[in-house]
């Protein structure tokens, strides 16, 4: 017992000895323990830090040394008030990456006599964590952030664009799509975060972001705020021989995932080839040629067009996601600096002198290629076939569903909703290139369908065959006037409505620009226009100000009966510049019905 004692006593001797006189900082008289005059402690008492040059890089080394983030800003001449005691550092000169404040170069502990009225003061920004919570996903959902030990929502009028850029970024969730409001993830519990954050974009954490105070907001959680990240932060192909052909992987908030190929298209691929400094897309095999991947599957659209030199500049569809189908690995083999690893057969040099970048909804294979022209939408139209040198036509002879299942599957534009004859899409011109087309649905491409051969055939131009896929997707205002209506969605070969719950009010905006129908637009609360009688496609659209088509709002997935009630479905009238017809503003026909609270609903000038 006896020695026990003594040996407890030996170590707390052991610890006063080296505590002693161990040099420490603090700040003082601020806000929190990350603001305040700076004081130092020095053969066991405390003092000031005199400085009439204080600077950022001075205060950058503070908040280093007491985990406090980053310096937000420096303050000289007693801002903090005058503090006491020996005024031990003088004129500190730090470059900022020094580990202690005494490290930076200062004239000597205590070495002269110096004023209070020059007593140093830092704010730092405080170590602030921020993750997504209550999302579909790791890089979507409600932002909350922890400054000491409580995570804390956000209310949607403390934090924009620019800040959800840099917070999708600090994730490793790629670009910010969207904030959405009004607790559209669901409503926190606990604190609410006092300050808004104003950050540029390019910080490289939430942390370095200017904030400012706002203690008098009048804010809920029915305001908090969450986000959506496009979710990828990196891309590249696996399990190819060369690093230029493989399954397509992406990272997705810090996780590498297969890409679902289920909306993948040369377009796309081709963009990725390029980013990857790989040439362009030769083809795009099917059957897991580069194995499953063990991650996640990721399930993304990008709608690639022309030119876009990296995917992330791609538009990207969010409405109505799908599921992915099991071994629906996407892939690509470019070019790279190997040619020879095309998979097409009568591959000639001239497909890679062309590339195929020129076309919108192309595909290559090899030297040939396919796309749906006159159609209003890459996903339907006349088809036509890039053959030896140039782009020709199909002849409508025995041309059925078989045939255009084909052409749906090859443009990744689901399958085949009609079979169109007698040049429904205009007639081209030029070669007619297929006739008698009958394939079995299996094919990968229409070329490999038996037919009559290249160029055979007994057809004139108008009998060019076209095709109307599933995924063809339009918009439409039903009512009888052009420019405000039942909002109504094409997909699946079908009309169909869409449901407004949690469907902010810019949705009314966007659609009626979408539609040319001049630059604003309300949600109508009566229903003047009329029960649809079709599916109810879309629900919980959550259009916000950064979207420019209603392809890129998120929503639930594609469903026949996406709401139960028809009074649920969405009702526009737009009005703005451009208007066609004017609008009756006696009746009590143009109600608005609010169906978000706006933004700014709870900000700071709200007292
Ligand atoms: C590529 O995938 C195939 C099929 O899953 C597998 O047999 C092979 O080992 C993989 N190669 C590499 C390098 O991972
Ligand atoms: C292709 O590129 C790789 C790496 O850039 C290089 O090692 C290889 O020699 C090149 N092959 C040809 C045929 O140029
Ligand atoms: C299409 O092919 C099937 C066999 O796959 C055959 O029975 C049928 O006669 C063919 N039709 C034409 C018009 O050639
Ligand atoms: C689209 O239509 C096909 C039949 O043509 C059907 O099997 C499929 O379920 C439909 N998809 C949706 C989302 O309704």
């Amino acid at each position: 017992m006896k020695g026990h004692l003594s040996t407890q006593l030996f170590w707390f001797l052991l610890f006063v000895q080296d505590t002693m006189g161990a040099d420490e900082l603090r700040l003082v008289n601020g806000s929190s323990r990350c603001a305040g005059r700076v004081e130092v402690k020095h053969q066991d008492q405390w003092g000031t830090v005199c400085d009439n040059d204080w600077d950022m890089a001075d205060a950058e080394v503070v908040c280093k040394q007491l985990g406090c983030g980053s310096a937000v800003s420096a303050h000289a001449w007693a801002h903090f008030g005058e503090g006491s005691g020996p005024t031990w550092l003088i004129l500190a000169d730090c470059d900022g990456d020094e580990s202690a404040l005494w490290d930076c170069r200062h004239i000597g502990w205590g070495a002269a006599n110096c004023s209070h009225i020059a007593d140093t003061g830092v704010i730092c920004s405080g170590l602030i964590k921020v993750r997504l919570v209550g999302g579909d996903t790791a890089c979507s959902g409600r932002v909350e952030v922890k400054h000491e030990k409580v995570w804390e929502t956000v209310s949607d009028s403390h934090l924009d664009f620019n800040t959800a850029s840099v917070i999708c970024n600090e994730l490793g969730c790629g670009q910010a799509v969207a904030t959405l409001g009004a607790a559209h993830f669901g409503e926190g519990h606990d604190l609410i975060w006092k300050e808004e954050f104003q950050c540029v974009g390019n910080e490289s954490l939430l942390q370095k972001c200017p904030r400012m105070s706002h203690p008098n907001d009048t804010c809920s959680h029915a305001n908090d705020v969450g986000i959506l990240c496009s979710g990828y932060a990196g891309y590249r192909l696996a399990n190819g021989s060369t690093g230029c052909s493989g399954r397509v992987e992406l990272r997705h908030g810090g996780t590498w995932g297969t890409l679902c190929d289920s909306h993948w298209d040369l377009q796309a691929a081709h963009t990725l080839c390029q980013q990857l400094d790989c040439g362009f897309a030769l083809s795009m095999p099917a059957g897991q040629l580069f194995g499953t991947g063990d991650g996640p599957v990721w399930n993304g659209t990008f709608g690639c067009e022309r030119n876009e030199s990296r995917l992330r500049d791609c538009p990207v569809t969010a409405l109505g996601t799908t599921e992915c189908p099991p071994g629906s690995e996407a892939s690509v083999v470019c070019s790279g600096n190997e040619t020879h690893l095309t998979l097409c057969d009568n591959y000639t040099s001239e497909a890679t002198q062309a590339g195929i970048a020129e076309d919108v909804g192309v595909v290559c294979s090899g030297s040939r290629r396919i796309r749906l022209v006159n159609g209003t939408g890459r996903c339907a139209g006349r088809v036509e076939i890039y053959y030896n040198g140039s782009w020709g036509t199909v002849c409508d002879d025995f041309w059925d569903l078989s045939d255009s299942n084909v052409v749906c599957k090859q443009l990744g534009c689901g399958h085949a909703i009609n079979a169109t004859v007698s040049a429904h899409y205009g007639e081209g011109s030029g070669q007619i290139w297929l006739d008698d087309v009958n394939c079995s649905g299996n094919e990968s491409d229409l070329w490999a369908c038996p037919s009559r051969g290249w160029g055979q055939h007994n057809c004139r131009h108008k009998e060019d065959a076209g095709v109307l896929c599933s995924e063809f997707t339009d918009l439409r205002l039903v009512s009888d006037s052009d420019c405000a209506g039942r909002l109504e969605v094409f997909y699946n070969g079908t009309w169909g409505s869409v449901c407004y719950n949690g469907m902010p009010a810019v949705t009314a905006t966007i659609v009626c620009k979408q539609l040319n129908c001049g630059d604003r637009g309300q949600l109508a609360g009566d229903f003047a226009y009329g029960e649809g009688s079709g599916p109810t496609w879309l629900d919980h659209v959550a259009c916000s100000e950064q979207h420019s088509s209603i392809w890129q709002c998120p929503s639930d997935m594609w469903k026949q009966q996406s709401c139960n009630n028809r009074a649920e479905e969405t009702h526009i009238s737009c009005s703005g510049s451009q208007l066609l017809a004017p609008l009756s503003v006696t009746g009590p026909a143009h109600g608005v019905l609010l169906l978000a609270p706006q933004a700014g609903l709870c900000s700071h000038s709200q007292l």
